[in-house]
């Protein structure tokens, strides 16, 4: 993991009322904020520790967690660097916060994109990701190891900005890096659905 952590960025730090569990961290969309997700995880995961960070890129007043071209086309050079500023924050927030155990992501949309970047540019810091609304975050992935990690991608088949061959690239991709990779897919667009909080439960229980 990168040295120079700091937790030097806007965030929230829900305490765990459940040792034991493991924690999450929430990657909003764009356009919310670390505040975005909080119910989504008490949802997921009751009295696990919740880290929600802002994305600390201002597109004209909504918050991403890296910069993209156009609605779509990523700049892949700042996620890289986005991916290792939250690498550094997470490493800060453990010490700072006595985080303990395994580490899932939950991410939508953008968020779900800086966990998928996550990943690959930065193995070690994720046990695993729920990835809501989620596309390839790289054209090309960087070779990265992804043994023993659980990935569930939760997208809908009418999803305009995450289509099904985006999809599929993703879950292939994430699968030839060597990650469990669980695909649920909805009729619906860009969005979360309740039927797949179950599966999204089991997941970021480990074990
Ligand atoms: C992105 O990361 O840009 C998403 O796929 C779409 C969005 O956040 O609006």
């Amino acid at each position: 993991m990168s040295t120079g952590a700091t937790l030097e960025r806007p965030h929230v730090l829900r305490p765990p009322t459940r040792p034991g569990v493991p924690a999450l961290l929430l990657l909003h969309g764009t356009g919310d904020d670390e505040h975005g997700l909080l119910g989504v995880g008490e949802a997921l995961s009751p009295g696990a520790a919740l880290l929600s960070p802002r994305g600390m890129i201002d597109e004209a007043g909504l918050n991403r967690h890296f910069r993209r071209l156009r609605e779509g086309v990523f700049d892949e050079d700042d996620l890289r660097r986005r991916a290792d500023e939250l690498a550094q924050f997470v490493e800060a927030a453990t010490v700072e916060y006595d985080l303990q155990g395994p580490l899932y992501a939950v991410g939508y949309s953008n968020g779900a994109n800086m966990a998928g970047g996550l990943l690959l540019t930065q193995p070690d810091v994720l046990a695993g990701a729920v990835l809501i609304a989620a596309v390839p975050p790289f054209s090309t992935p960087p070779a990265a190891d992804l043994t023993g990690r659980r990935v569930l991608i939760s997208n809908g088949e009418r999803d305009a900005m995450a289509t099904q061959d985006q999809t599929r690239s993703l879950a292939e991709q994430l699968s030839a890096a060597g990650a469990q990779v669980q695909v649920l897919t909805h009729p619906g667009g860009h969005q979360l659905v309740p039927e797949h909080l179950p599966a999204m439960q089991a997941l970021v229980a480990g074990g």
